[in-house]
């Protein structure tokens, strides 16, 4: 199988902003009062932010959340995005929009579990009860970064419906593999398609590990991930999986897909941000604020040590930030 070595989603540090942020940009910041508006009630209408076919979602900001920076607008989440399922570079919404059928949609909780299932994305929505919104950071391994209020539950409340087993170790998460939703998966077979990524039980459990199904008020869009997708706010973008079709509780660690692509050379199994290890490739000291195209320091654990990096004493030997 030929594999390309430098994934395509690679870009120069000092690329210059994508001309459809530059043009929208006025836009955008119109857009962005009305959003903080909207979002900062607490309850989500989402009508500052009303984008055709999606559904507005009501959730609870839980306020122990918040941002140091500025909320990303919208449309720049929508439309700058990394989905290879679509294609290798960052204009797949229109893409994605058309041909990801996000419901109805089937998601298979499995593996060592007790009590496994098969069910409806909304099924599931309903039976983990209680959505909240939550204001995340999110660091791309490009040294980009943007920010994003989303919708959704923990990674705990989702182990809670199956009960794993205790020989369980790692939670193994699968993307959609079918080539007639996303055709990049029929014409880039050197992929290992399809998507899969995992986390410890201790990072299943932790606090801050989020399974999105909507943001912005709404649905999460298929560009974004839709129906459902994880967000770990404190590792870099490409363990944050989307369209999730199927979790299995396992015993083995998996490969994720960019692990296999770089055969752990360039992107690994832990993925913590931290600024004082750089890519092979390129230094991860500081990263560019998608909006504002400024160039801000990087944190460890994209500022989230506090509630994360407990669960990484005593294996300071593996490759965490990688
Ligand atoms: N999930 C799937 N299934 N396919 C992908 O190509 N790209 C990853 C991650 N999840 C990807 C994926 C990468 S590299 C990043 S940075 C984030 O999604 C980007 O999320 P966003 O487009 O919502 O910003």
């Amino acid at each position: 199988m030929l594999i390309k070595s430098t994934p395509n989603w690679v870009i120069k540090e000092n690329q210059a902003t994508p001309e459809h942020i530059y043009l929208n940009r006025r836009t955008l910041m119109k857009g962005f009062a009305g959003g903080i508006a909207a979002t900062s009630i607490g309850a989500i209408g989402g009508a500052a932010f009303a984008q055709e076919g999606r559904a507005a979602m009501a959730a609870v900001r839980n306020e122990a959340y918040q941002l140091d920076r500025e909320l990303t607008p919208e449309d720049i989440n929508l439309k700058y995005n990394n989905f290879y399922e679509f294609g290798s570079h960052k204009r797949i919404s229109a893409n994605a929009e058309e041909n990801l059928v996000s419901r109805p949609w089937q998601v298979e909780i499995g593996g060592l579990v007790n009590n496994p299932m098969t069910l409806d994305v909304d099924e599931l929505i309903a039976k983990v009860g209680g959505l909240e919104e939550r204001l995340y950071r999110l660091r791309c391994v490009e040294a980009w970064s943007m920010t994003v209020p989303w919708i959704g539950f923990t990674f705990a409340k989702l182990a809670s419906l199956v009960e794993p087993l205790g020989s369980a170790k790692y939670l193994r998460m699968e993307t959609f593999g079918d080539p007639k939703m996303g055709n990049g998966i029929a014409t880039q077979p050197w992929y290992p398609w399809p998507y899969v990524e995992s986390i410890t039980m201790d990072e299943v459990a932790n606090e801050l590990a989020f399974l999105a199904v909507g943001a912005y008020g709404k649905q999460v869009s298929n560009s974004m991930g839709a129906p459902i997708r994880m967000h770990l706010p404190w590792k870099y973008g490409f363990k944050s999986i989307k369209s999730i079709v199927k979790f299995t509780f396992v015993e083995e660690r998996p490969i994720g897909f960019w692990e296999e692509i770089s055969s752990a050379r360039e992107y690994g199994f832990w993925a913590n941000v931290n600024p004082e290890v750089p890519h092979p490739r390129w230094s991860q000291a500081t990263e560019r604020v998608l909006h504002t195209d400024e160039r801000v320091p990087t944190l460890l654990y994209n500022g989230y040590a506090e509630q994360v990096a407990d669960m990484y004493a005593g294996i300071e030997g593996q490759e965490l930030f990688r």
